[in-house]
């Protein structure tokens, strides 16, 4: 048996793995990442770059879809799925759960845990766009749940900004589930917000709620100690006409609050999405001074650009793959060398890592200690393994 003081290596897999945020932010809640698995190989090369390779970690490129029993993880804690929101989300055309090609991918993951039968692990967190909980009037998320549940697992449902964590507007839904019982609480969470009672009202569907401490405030401010640079000399700025371009597009309203910034006593930092309104690109600067929601890229109007103004001055540019890579929780992950659309993509599609870790230390690691599991140190995991 494992020594009384041993810390207990929670062990998980990561399905969905994109660059591996999700990865990096249950590792620093003391949860070994064993086996991951993503179908991109661009993804891949990211996620190794950042994580090297190891004994005792596999990364399966390949169709979730396609991969057989015996190349499903065992001996795992908690399996992480951050399925595909292209089809959930209203930009993505809101196909759904069951015709969206993309995110019918989830059911690739319940037949992963319907095949590894009794080997399942005894917990489970999805992560997805808000849009999830109301994508075809709930219908969706419904059966995503009623398939858990067949699955042997109870659900709960929480909505995590990652504004909380770093200046970046990220709401995101994540449904933990869990095999054992557990005791449910009926306290008010702000993450548990109105818009899910729906959800809540309906006892076959969300089947516990755990406890959850009080998060950190939302944030609604700080973006200027997440950015590469503001120095003037930076080539990245754009030109004059570029910035009149930018200028000449926005709305009355916008110019107001674009001008009132640009003649502040102070410099101050923005970010701004270009939009269509009624057939017309038009350039939007947030209100506040946080991010907004990082994209995948798939063309201009995916990026968003950094605006700077103050004292009559006024500088833009397009935001920077190590900004994507700060403002994701993640401002060591290597990117040099790597292709910018493929670092774009990457931390736009990822999950933001200090949420993953946050969800981990206070919800999944206290989960899993209620549940008493036996305590088999590795070794023994790995005799079990072979044995079986
Ligand atoms: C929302 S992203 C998850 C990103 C990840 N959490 C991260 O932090 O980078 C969804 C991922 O699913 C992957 N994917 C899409 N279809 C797949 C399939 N059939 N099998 C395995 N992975 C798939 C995509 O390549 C993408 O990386």
């Amino acid at each position: 048996m494992m020594a009384e003081d041993s810390p207990r290596a929670w062990r998980a897999a990561e399905f969905f793995a994109g660059i591996g945020l999700a990865r990096l932010g249950m590792s620093k809640a003391g949860i070994d990442v064993v086996w991951s698995n993503d179908i991109a190989p661009t993804k891949h090369a990211m996620f190794e770059r950042n994580f090297g390779t190891s004994e005792d970690h596999t990364f399966l490129v390949e169709d979730l879809g396609k991969l057989s029993r015996e190349q499903l993880p065992e001996n795992t804690d908690i399996a992480w799925a951050s399925f595909p929101c292209t089809d959930l989300s209203v930009a993505g055309g809101r196909a759904g759960l069951h015709r969206g090609i993309a995110s019918s991918t989830f059911w690739h993951f319940i037949k992963a845990l319907s095949k590894l039968g009794s080997a399942r692990p005894p917990v489970i967190a999805l992560e997805n766009v808000t849009a999830f909980a109301t994508s075809h009037s709930g219908q969706d998320i419904a059966s995503a749940i009623r398939s858990l549940n067949g699955l042997g697992y109870s659900v709960d449902v929480l909505s995590i900004d990652a504004r909380r964590f770093v200046p970046q507007s990220r709401p995101r839904l994540f449904l933990i589930g869990t095999s054992a019982p557990v005791a449910t609480m009926t306290e008010p969470s702000p993450l548990r917000p109105d818009w899910l009672v729906p959800i809540f009202d309906d006892p076959a569907l969300v089947t516990h709620k755990m406890h959850v401490p009080e998060p950190p405030p939302l944030l609604t401010d700080g973006l200027v100690a997440y950015l590469e640079t503001l120095s003037e000399d930076d080539p990245r700025w754009w030109s004059t006409e570029r910035v009149d371009a930018f200028v000449g597009s926005l709305s009355d309203l916008q110019s107001e609050r674009f001008n009132t910034l640009r003649d502040g006593k102070t410099g101050t930092a923005r970010t701004a999405y270009r939009r269509m309104r009624q057939g017309t690109p038009r350039w939007e600067l947030r209100s506040d001074g946080i991010a907004g929601c990082l994209r995948t890229s798939s063309g201009g109007s995916s990026k968003q650009a950094v605006v700077f103004l103050g004292q009559g001055d006024v500088r833009i540019r397009w935001m920077t793959p190590r900004e994507y890579a700060s403002l994701m929780g993640a401002p060591e992950y290597p990117i040099d060398g790597v292709k910018e659309h493929h670092a774009y993509s990457g931390f736009g599609d990822a999950v933001c890592a200090p949420v993953v870790e946050w969800l981990s230390v206070n919800y999944l690691v206290p989960l899993l200690a209620s549940m008493e599991i036996d305590v088999i140190p590795d070794e023994a995991r790995q005799l079990e393994f072979v044995a079986s």
